[in-house]
């Protein structure tokens, strides 16, 4: 059989919702401290789904910069697809799949863009690098010459600190549900879903498989 359900990690069980915590943030840090724990590759890369406002979904990784109960954070063009779905329909679902342990995290909810300083810390954070191929890519507009990305790139990264480009953004997914899912061998896989109520309280259910 095959054992990609199987994880390898001796991961306890997912608590029954009876016994799960009131609030989600412990359990999330604490699949967090085990993906760390257990090396998984690319702990933060996460799919996140957009819908233009005529509905039309789309998707792509990202890597996280923060992932929590009270917000996830991502950075991104204003200007991309992604980016101008979030401007007309800010609500999006991010998941993370962490197969050495055969766990799936589900997050939906609102998307606030952050201020500009907050932009400004996140988009420092990034390595130099990534903040020059940012700087002179306006992503998803069709390609001419990789060449003259690549020079620009290279002028940019030899001189000063680079700055935030004024259409790229820090962006915080506030979580009004978060599920976590845990693979079975026996395939009855564990569910667990929180929502999050106008008064910011959560509750909690098992879910079927
Ligand atoms: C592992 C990984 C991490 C990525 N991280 C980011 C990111 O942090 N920000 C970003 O804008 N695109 C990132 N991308 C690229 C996106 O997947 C996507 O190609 C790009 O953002 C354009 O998406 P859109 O046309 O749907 O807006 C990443 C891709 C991969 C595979």
């Amino acid at each position: 059989m095959s054992d990609f359900l199987l994880g390898g990690s001796g991961m306890p069980p997912l608590p029954d919702a009876s016994d799960a915590p009131a609030d989600p943030g412990a359990l999330l840090d604490a699949w967090l401290a085990e993906a760390d724990r257990a090396g998984v590759r690319e702990a933060l890369a996460a799919t996140l789904a957009t819908a233009s406002v005529d509905g039309v979904p789309s998707s792509r990784t990202l890597r996280l910069a923060a992932l929590g109960a009270d917000g996830v954070v991502f950075g991104t063009s204003a200007a991309s697809r992604k980016g101008r779905d979030l401007a007309a329909n800010p609500r999006a679902s991010v998941t993370v799949y962490w197969r050495e342990l055969a766990l799936q995290l589900r997050l939906d909810g609102e998307v606030e863009v952050l201020s500009a300083d907050a932009s400004d810390a996140l988009f420092a954070d990034r390595p130099p690098a990534a903040r020059a191929a940012t700087v002179v890519s306006e992503q998803d507009a069709q390609l001419g010459d990789l060449g003259v990305l690549r020079a620009r790139a290279e002028a940019l990264a030899g001189g000063d600190p680079i700055a935030r480009p004024d259409d790229w953004f820090g962006y915080r997914l506030v979580p009004s549900s978060i599920e976590f899912w845990q693979g079975s061998p026996d395939r009855l896989h564990r569910r667990l879903r929180y929502e999050r109520a106008a008064d910011g309280m959560w509750s909690v259910h098992g879910l079927q498989p």
